[in-house]
């Protein structure tokens, strides 16, 4: 039988290429994307078995809508993957007063999964969260100031977007320890996840990175390893196997921060105080 999966920002890069790759495997595809001419675009780019459903994961309203549009449509959700995200963004605020990167790329992810766990219970369904190479480079946090510009810098802010991804998989993992979903955690290494668009780019415009990013399908192969592997856990992260940038998927560990209990435990309650969310 055929599964169903979400993928939050389907619409091009990363979750595009790995919506396509479920397709080819008979999954059903369901691409969450805030803008709906892009995802309408992605839908017929990738044919019957993708269906596009607006999810701007910035917006606590937008998800709430995503959350009963799914299921009223769709009973059993087999794989939630969480890729949507902002990459080195100036400081924005969002309408609802969240640093724009911490609203989509962590609080957008924390909310839906959570509103999400009745329905991937039904299928003993899957979570799996992107998290990034940046995340090791992320120390130690002071969440008093998460939305404020004080100390803000695109770079500091991404990396510590993506150590939050990653503790929050494992302390969900944990959570849910007792019920049939599972968690697991993949990053793509540095991918030119530009490659993946629905439309023809004729040139595609070169950068720093594009001299050493990888092949796409590259990228996407820790992820959809996450999402297929037996027995996936978040307690390690899918990534590249040569220096978590080139090769085959393997499993590695997160930022030493990700294991620090008393940590996770204070970024889950802050979150869920911010967010008037839990377990
Ligand atoms: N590329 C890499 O090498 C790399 C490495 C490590 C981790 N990652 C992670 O992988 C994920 C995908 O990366 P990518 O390179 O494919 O990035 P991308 O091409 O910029 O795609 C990001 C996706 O997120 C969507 N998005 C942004 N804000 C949203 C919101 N408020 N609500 C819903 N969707 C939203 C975008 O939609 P729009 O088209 O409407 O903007 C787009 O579909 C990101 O979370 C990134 O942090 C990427």
């Amino acid at each position: 039988m055929s599964k169903t999966a979400i993928i939050t920002g389907g619409n091009k890069g990363i979750g595009l290429a790995v919506a396509k790759d479920l397709i080819s495997k008979n999954y059903k595809v369901i691409i969450g994307c805030r803008d709906t001419s892009k995802g309408k675009m992605a839908e017929e780019y990738l044919g019957n078995n993708a269906h596009f459903l607006e999810l701007d994961l910035s917006k606590s309203a937008s998800v709430l809508q995503f959350v009963k549009q799914i299921n009223t449509h769709f009973s059993e959700i087999d794989v939630l993957y969480n890729n949507a995200g902002l990459i080195y963004r100036d400081f924005e605020l969002t309408e609802e007063g969240y640093e724009s990167m911490i609203s989509v790329n962590y609080f957008g992810a924390y909310r839906l999964a959570l509103m999400l766990l009745e329905n991937l219970h039904r299928s003993s369904g899957r979570i799996v969260q992107v998290t990034s190479l940046s995340m090791y480079l992320a120390r130690e946090f002071n969440l008093d100031l998460l939305h404020s510009k004080t100390g803000f810098s695109p770079s500091s802010r991404y990396n510590l977007t993506n150590l939050f991804r990653s503790m929050f998989a494992l302390e969900l993992e944990n959570k849910l320890k007792k019920t049939s979903i599972s968690v697991a955690t993949a990053h793509p290494g540095v991918t030119k996840s530009r490659q993946s668009r629905p439309y023809e780019v004729k040139k595609i415009k070169k950068s720093f990175y594009t001299y050493f990013s990888t092949n796409i399908q590259t990228g996407i192969a820790p992820i959809i390893q996450a999402i297929e592997a037996d027995n996936a856990s978040a307690e390690r992260v899918y990534a590249p196997k040569i220096f978590g940038f080139y090769g085959q998927p393997a499993t590695m560990q997160h930022n030493k921060l990700v294991y620090n209990e008393e940590l996770r435990n204070k970024l889950w309650t802050f979150t869920a105080n911010e967010l008037n969310l839990d377990l």
